[in-house]
């Protein structure tokens, strides 16, 4: 038998490759090429022998069951799915090492377990001591989950294969899953694939639905879950600052329902708590009155989502000023800037710009453009907006400020949360509700805002070089002068 050439797999993207190279190519990572031997989860030798079976092609037209779901009895988490868990599907949940994975899925499964599903949590990563451990920190110790520390996806799928077919699989995590059929050492990009296409096999052909965790990591070590992405169902990503306590559980992909979709959390010391009015969180340690703040009213998904943006500018001693951004496309905020420059006579080359959603929440809306200006402005001229206001609209290229959709919605969760008006677009003015007891203040174009602003504001520079130059005038003045000045 000839033997096989080496292949070399890309560990972040699955790219393989016959020599070893320092780049891939197809993402762009460097030192990421492993050697592994052979890609193919079968053996040639079966590959060739088997002749294909033939099989009945349907027409698109035909009956279907609408996908029949499981609910978690985590809401939060079933608005993420669209519903719940899709029987046969297989789900990913990527996340961050400590984001707290584990703990949403003990939650999960347990919740099930108690409403009398059949639900397995395979554990290949903490022994079972650890996961009870964990369980009994959660308070759900006595939920009937059945547990296992096992990595073997063959022995896993033969022990599953038998009894009744659960209803909700938890394999925490697929990096740490292994498959007799490929020679590759666990964790690597053809390990993962083979045990995540053995897993996906058996819940088509099962009916279980399978929850895969998976690590994201920066360093091509450890296979990201990237490979895995196309061929599951669905994938979640839990996000979240790591010292903060909240978290967010966002769809990614989802054959089965909406992808912008957001469930919010809080890590407690009893696990994690659901939050079902995330404006409220997010709002909750407003700095009133302070300039560079501005309150956003966005939507995620279906839900409309009240935050606080925060701006910082700052003179800078730099060559090229600082542009930081968390939580905003870094993309997003330089075009904004440069309308501000352009359109607004709005100088900001020479100063820093630091800018922060609140609550470690990320925005990917257009409509964040006016709020994100409004609190940029405010803090160059050091001008604090109305604490009752709330802002949303998208800046053009030209300056002008642009409809955005859900206004209704935006309005109705600002009134409910007590704010007292609202800036938006001028064309939004037509399907707002009258009844949504705010009072509206459109703006059609950038510069009328920020003039708006800045009148209202003490530049701050110039607050303070005034003083010292006062004094220091004072001091030049000779003292038989100042004497008959008084
Ligand atoms: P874990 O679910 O193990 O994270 P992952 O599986 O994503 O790696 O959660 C780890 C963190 O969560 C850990 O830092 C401790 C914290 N935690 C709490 O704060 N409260 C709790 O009730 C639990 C179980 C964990
Ligand atoms: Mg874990």
């Amino acid at each position: 038998m000839a033997k096989a050439s080496p292949t070399f797999v890309c560990q972040n993207c699955g790219a393989s490759y016959n020599r070893w190279q320092g780049k891939c190519e197809a993402c762009g990572e460097w030192n990421t090429l492993v050697e592994e031997a052979g890609d193919s989860a079968v053996p040639v030798s079966i590959r060739a022998k088997r002749r294909g079976r033939t099989f009945k092609l349907e027409s698109l037209a035909g009956k279907t069951q609408d996908a029949p779901r499981l609910t978690s009895g985590i809401a939060e988490l079933d608005r993420v799915t669209g519903g719940g868990f899709v029987r046969g599907s297989v789900l990913l949940v990527g996340g961050d090492p400590g984001i707290g994975k584990s703990t949403l899925l003990t939650q999960a499964t347990s919740l099930m377990a108690k409403a009398g599903h059949r639900t397995v949590y395979i554990s290949g990563e903490e022994a079972i001591a650890q996961v009870r451990l964990r369980a009994e920190r959660l308070g759900l110790a006595s939920a009937p989950v059945e547990l296992a520390a096992e990595t073997s996806v063959e022995d896993i799928i033969a022990t599953l294969s038998e009894g009744a077919v659960p209803r909700l699989i938890v394999i925490d995590s697929i990096q740490t899953m292994w498959t007799d059929t490929v020679e590759s050492a666990p964790g690597t990009v053809t390990q993962v694939r083979a045990s995540a296409q053995a897993l996906i096999r058996f819940a088509k052909k099962s009916g279980a639905a399978i929850i895969l965790v998976g690590h994201v990591t920066k360093d091509g070590q450890i296979a990201g879950p990237r490979v895995v992405e196309h061929m599951v169902d669905a994938v979640l990503s839990f996000e979240g600052e790591g010292s903060q306590q909240f978290r967010i559980l966002r769809s990614v992909k989802n054959r089965f329902g909406p992808t912008d979709e957001i469930g919010v959390f809080e890590m407690t010391g009893l696990g994690l708590r659901e939050v079902s009015n995330p404006s409220e969180l997010f709002l909750s340690e407003r700095d009133l009155g302070s300039p560079g703040t501005a309150v956003f009213a966005g939507i995620e998904g279906t839900r409309p989502v009240l935050v606080e943006l925060q701006a910082l500018v700052a003179p800078t001693t730099l060559g090229t000023p600082r542009r930081a951004v968390v939580g905003w496309d870094s993309a997003r905020l330089s075009m904004v800037l440069a309308v501000l420059e352009a359109h607004c006579g709005v100088k900001l080359s020479g100063y820093d710009v630091y800018f922060n959603v609140a609550g470690g929440l990320r925005i990917n809306e257009p409509a964040a453009d006016l709020a994100a200006a409004a609190a940029l402005v405010s803090s160059l001229a050091n001008s604090p907006l109305p604490t009752d206001a709330v802002y949303f609209g998208e800046i053009s290229l030209s300056g002008a400020v642009r409809p955005v959709a859900q206004t209704p919605a935006r309005l109705k969760e600002a009134a409910k949360l007590g704010f007292g008006r609202a800036i938006l677009p001028e064309t939004a003015r037509g399907d707002a509700p009258s009844d949504a007891g705010l009072s509206l203040q459109t703006v059609g174009g950038l510069t009328s805002l920020v003039a708006d602003i800045a009148a209202r504001g003490t530049p701050r520079a110039a607050a303070r070089k005034r003083e010292p130059a006062d004094r220091a005038e004072k001091n030049a003045t000779p003292a038989r002068f100042r004497q008959r000045e008084s």
